[in-house]
């Protein structure tokens, strides 16, 4: 298949995909949040218009041009992003979930901004943790619904992925190797995406946009072909 002009192989099907990521208020002039940019994302969503399907993408705080061709659903917080995606899902043949989630967000929001005083430190910030969207995609499932989960990964990153993609019950994980100046704000990736069904692809470096062609080759290859 030549990359970028394969057969609209995604034609007909509704795909999902998360970009970005979430941000959880503090106060009204704060936030916690993380350094995707939704780069990854948005390629995905437009190689997958490219070979043919409907995408709603589920936007995170991206600052990014709108990907022609596909919907694009903005959002705020993990609590707002997991509305959105449940939603989408519902009639979708395949679900990636790129964007970064926050793990935790604030026990409780303060209305008012907090203020400095002029002794003594701030109160500590309590946090919570988020709902975990993908585990809860993989947990209701429709049969033939293709999942796919991106993580990123230090130390024994094979091994972390592996567990990942059996905890989420997910079909594919798309496992990044942080560090070395790859991932975050950047055009080009690297990563191995692996399979429930024990496979391995190790994708070199290259543009985002081959990443995506390659995760929508696997998703292709794992959907169930239409009655
Ligand atoms: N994810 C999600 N909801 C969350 C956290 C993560 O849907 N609350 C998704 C991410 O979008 C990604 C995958 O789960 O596709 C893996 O995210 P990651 O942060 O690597 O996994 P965690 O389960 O949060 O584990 P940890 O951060 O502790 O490694
Ligand atoms: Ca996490």
């Amino acid at each position: 298949r030549e990359r970028g002009e394969s057969a609209r192989d995604l034609a007909g099907r509704h795909v999902v995909v998360s970009a970005g990521g979430t941000r959880e208020a503090i106060d009204p002039v704060r936030f916690i949040g993380n350094r995707s940019s939704g780069l990854q994302g948005y390629a995905l969503a437009r190689t997958a218009v490219a070979r043919g399907a409907r995408v709603t993408v589920v936007a995170a705080n991206v600052a990014l041009p709108d990907p022609a061709g596909a919907r694009v659903v903005p959002v705020g917080s993990a609590e707002e992003m997991r509305t959105a995606v449940l939603e989408a899902a519902g009639d979708a043949d395949a679900v990636v979930m790129a964007a970064a989630v926050a793990d935790f967000r604030p026990a409780a929001y303060r209305g008012s901004k907090i203020k400095k005083t002029p002794d003594g430190e701030p109160e500590p910030i309590a946090l919570v943790k988020n709902p975990d969207i993908l585990a809860e995609i993989g947990e209701h499932r429709r049969p033939g619904q293709v999942i796919v989960g991106f993580a990123a990964e230090t130390d024994d990153v094979l091994a972390n992925g592996r567990a990942k993609l059996a905890r989420k019950r997910s079909d594919l994980l798309v496992v990044n190797q942080v560090g070395e100046r790859l991932g975050f704000g950047t055009p080009d990736n690297a990563a191995v995406v692996l399979g429930a069904d024990g496979s391995r692809t190790d994708v070199p470096r290259g543009a985002k946009e081959e990443l995506a062609d390659t995760v929508w080759d696997l998703v292709a290859a794992r959907l169930k072909p239409r009655s």
